[in-house]
């Protein structure tokens, strides 16, 4: 009885661990160098802690190719190929290493605040020897990005984790080029079918509010991502 007890101890935790892996998002997992403050609340949205590097086989994990679908998301941005282009929270790379090849003449910026990221992002573009990809190290209320620099900013399941959104988002209407965009890809906090955590969700309506109060207005919906809202906002 106590082998079986015993065996049990050791094997249970690694069925938990190899569920949790594909699971939803845990924020009691997030790690950062970003200061967590999971009590502020922006325009009634509580503010999620940030995901940090330690979540990096989380971002990566295959089934996203079939979840959330990266070449459509891609697609729907209808880029060219000289085009400049910001992945800000970057991550590990994941949209920053698929739009590279897409901006043949044009540039890639991967932003991101926490420091294993971005030592991760420059040593993958070295070694993968990629050449329009820049890494920027920025702040939680400052991009690093210079004014009317880029014609997209991409912002995929990060924005609900700044935790300075209002200052963020002004320098990153900033950093847009005449008739550049801001693209916001969220979970959708309106279904409840998804099993990610609400406080890394956020509704349309939401998305619109704190754009506007960026003076931005949303000039277009892409709604063939089964889990998340895609919004382009322009001025
Ligand atoms: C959930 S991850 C998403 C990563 C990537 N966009 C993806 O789809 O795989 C969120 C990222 O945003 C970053 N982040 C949080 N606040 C940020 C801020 N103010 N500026 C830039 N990056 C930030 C985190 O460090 C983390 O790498």
């Amino acid at each position: 009885m106590r082998r079986v007890f015993r065996l049990l101890v050791r094997v249970v935790p690694l069925f938990w661990i190899a569920a949790c892996r594909d699971g939803p998002v845990n924020s009691s997992e997030a790690v950062s160098d970003a200061p967590a403050d999971s009590a502020s609340t922006y325009l009634g949205r509580p503010i999620a802690p940030p995901l940090g590097h330690a979540q990096a086989s989380w971002f990566d994990r295959p089934s996203r190719e079939t979840t959330e679908f990266p070449d459509r998301v891609l697609d729907a941005l209808r880029l060219t190929d000289t085009m400049r282009v910001a992945d800000v929270g970057a991550g590990t790379g994941y949209f920053t290493f698929r739009l590279a090849p897409r901006l043949p003449h044009g540039q890639v910026y991967a932003v991101d605040i926490d420091s294993a990221s971005i030592a991760d992002l420059a040593r993958r573009r070295d070694s993968l020897g990629v050449t329009n990809v820049t890494v920027v190290r920025g702040t939680v209320s400052d991009p690093g990005l210079d004014s009317a620099s880029v014609d997209v900013a991409l912002v995929v399941d990060s924005y609900h984790e700044f935790s300075e959104p209002e200052a963020m988002g002004r320098a990153l209407v900033r950093a847009l080029r005449p008739g550049g965009r801001l693209v916001l890809v969220e979970y959708r906090a309106e279904d409840p079918t998804l099993a990610v955590e609400p406080i890394h969700r956020m509704s349309a309506e939401q998305m619109r509010k704190e754009m506007a109060a960026l003076g931005l207005r949303q000039v277009e919906a892409y709604d063939g991502l089964p889990q998340q809202h895609l919004l382009v906002f322009g001025r």
